[in-house]
């Protein structure tokens, strides 16, 4: 019965720490998977977390059901965080909010959405993205194109490219947009540029959709990392947002999120939130609740939210740190290169070049894991999150010996 199906591969990111687990080399390293390690390398669970944690243990609560559209508590701590407390569309009640399996789960049901009320809308995503969103609106058979987004030569924005292709789609269509430090390439639209694009998608009756997985995360700060949606909001435009939780409280296998829609008007608002909670029903029927609790408690309380934003800052600035020391690495190792795009990219990863077009055919990633043990994604990306000071020294090594050879 099953003897025609297939053998999958393995997922570009997913499998990259399948494969780190299996290897037997002292000194693997894995920068594929975007989840934050401290200087040991280990996983960190947040001293907030910790907290929150406690004071709900301590509550004895039961495991009821959630609702369909998640918890009351989350869902309005996720849409202060996103908005900014007391925002007028959130008193005017304009927006719809369902609590959801983190960024994916999300990102899921707003394409499931999407296929039912945008029929024959086609879905526009950066090139490069994330790897998973062409599998989300794919397995929804959401049509989706690239528009123009990275330039090799200046390892930054092609923000012409990414304007053309923009007013080239059909009024109408979608466009994936992230929050701020685009995945994979660290690289973000200035404000100015934001600007533009809002006002294209404006002029042009596209509707935004913003993947925001990385609030905080960026800079250290919730709200300079909000800029862009609010800044698309503020402009009097309709968006849709995926949110989650797993970077920035570190909540990665509670899978915390939300889909939230940002409207003109409350009735749109209510025939929304009543769609997605059945598109959410059928899907995965209600939320898990530990997740939602955790960040409700977090955000609600005055105390340890000051404290979360502490803790981000220790986080985003880990990483910047152990970036600069990557520069500095390979300007000595190699110093006729320009390493600059390296402090230059923001957020989580770093996109190296490793892979510039097809040209090296992935050779140089080969040459980076088969035989230096570092692990990454094939598109070149590597989690800064995954590197510590005592390794920078190594890792700046096999980047110079993989880009030599
Ligand atoms: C990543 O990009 O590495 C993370 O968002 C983890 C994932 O689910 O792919």
């Amino acid at each position: 019965r099953f003897a025609d199906v297939a053998q999958a591969p393995p997922d570009p990111i997913l499998g990259v720490s399948e494969a780190f687990r299996a290897s037997t080399s002292p000194n693997k390293l894995n920068l594929g998977v975007g989840a934050y390690r401290d200087e040991d390398l280990k996983p960190v669970v947040l001293s907030v977390v910790k907290k929150a944690e406690t004071k709900i243990v301590g509550r004895a609560e039961n495991k009821e059901y959630l609702p369909i559209e998640g918890l009351d508590a989350f869902r309005k701590a996720t849409v202060d965080l996103l908005l900014g407390a007391g925002h007028p569309a959130i008193q005017e009640g304009r927006v719809a909010v369902v609590q959801s399996l983190s960024g994916t789960g999300s990102l899921r049901v707003g394409s499931a959405f999407i296929a039912r009320f945008m029929k024959g809308a086609t879905v526009y995503l950066s090139n490069p993205t994330w790897g998973n969103h062409r599998n989300i609106f794919g397995d929804e058979n959401v049509e989706w194109k690239y528009y123009r987004y990275f330039d090799a030569d200046t390892v930054g924005l092609d923000f012409k490219g990414m304007m053309e292709d923009l007013t080239a789609a059909p009024a109408g269509s979608v466009v994936l947009l992230h929050g701020c430090a685009h995945n994979p390439t660290g690289v973000d639209p200035t404000a100015e540029q934001w600007g533009a694009i809002a006002d294209l998608c404006k002029e042009r009756n596209l509707l935004p959709f913003f993947d925001v997985a990385y609030q905080g995360f960026a800079t250290g700060d919730l709200d300079k990392d909000a800029f862009a949606p609010r800044l698309f909001v503020e402009r009097g435009l309709e968006i849709v947002v995926a949110q989650s939780y797993s970077k920035n409280l570190g909540l990665y296998g509670e899978r915390v999120g939300a889909l939230v829609m940002v409207l003109n008007d409350k009735e749109a608002a209510t025939r929304c939130l009543s769609q997605l909670k059945r598109l959410a029903r059928a899907l995965y029927s209600n939320p898990p609740t530990w997740g939602a609790k955790i960040a409700a408690e977090v955000v609600n309380d005055k105390e340890l939210f000051d404290e979360w934003k502490g803790e981000m800052r220790g986080m985003a600035g880990r990483i910047e740190r152990v970036r600069g020391e990557l520069k500095t690495a390979l300007d000595a190792k190699y110093p006729d290169k320009d390493w600059s795009f390296i402090t230059r990219q923001i957020g989580m990863f770093s996109f190296t070049g490793l892979t510039p077009a097809q040209a090296s055919g992935g050779r140089r990633v080969d040459n980076m894991t088969n035989k230096h043990a570092v692990y990454m994604t094939r598109d070149g990306r590597i989690s800064l999150a995954g590197l510590n000071s005592a390794k920078v020294d190594y890792l700046a090594n096999a980047i110079v010996d993989s880009v030599r050879n």
